[in-house]
């Protein structure tokens, strides 16, 4: 008697803590398919709130792209050239020789591709304005 009493808790218990496992391991299974779902949507509206950032009516926004390598309204503060200053048709053939793969690049024919004429026109003109 005292046997099956002390037995009878235990597997009791035993099978409750497996159920406890299951529904943490449950759990865990949602939540990390909820995290990659939720980072996803966020990128997502990154995504859609740079490509509406990136409207040529507001060239400064435009050009904050460049200023991680050319320095703040184009003005460089290292190697990299300055574009603060230079002529407006200057900057668009640039950028249109890098985009076709005209003129020899590391960088700047990669990132000159997603630019369409009228936002290299625009970046140009905004430029050629930004010189202290
Ligand atoms: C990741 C760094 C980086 C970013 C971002 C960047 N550039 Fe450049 N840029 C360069 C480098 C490096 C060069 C020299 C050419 C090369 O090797 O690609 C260059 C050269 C240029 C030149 C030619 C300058 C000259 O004196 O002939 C222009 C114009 C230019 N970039 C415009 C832009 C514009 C406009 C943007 C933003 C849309 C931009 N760059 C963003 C790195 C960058």
């Amino acid at each position: 008697m005292a046997k099956t009493r002390g037995a009878s808790p235990s597997v009791w218990l035993m099978a409750n803590q497996d159920d406890q496992m299951n529904m943490t391991q449950m759990n865990m299974t949602k939540q990390n398919l909820g995290l990659p779902i939720f980072l996803a949507l966020g990128a997502l509206t990154l995504a859609a709130s740079v490509a509406q950032a990136a409207d040529i009516s507001t060239p400064a926004v435009l050009a904050g792209s460049c200023s991680t390598c050319h320095g703040p309204g184009g003005q460089s503060p290292g190697t990299m050239p300055s574009l603060a200053g230079l002529e407006p048709k200057y900057i668009m053939t640039r950028l249109k020789e890098f985009r076709s793969g005209e003129a020899p690049a590391t960088l700047m024919n990669r990132i000159a591709k997603g630019y369409s004429d009228a936002e290299i026109e625009a970046l140009g003109q905004y430029f050629t304005k930004t010189k202290p």
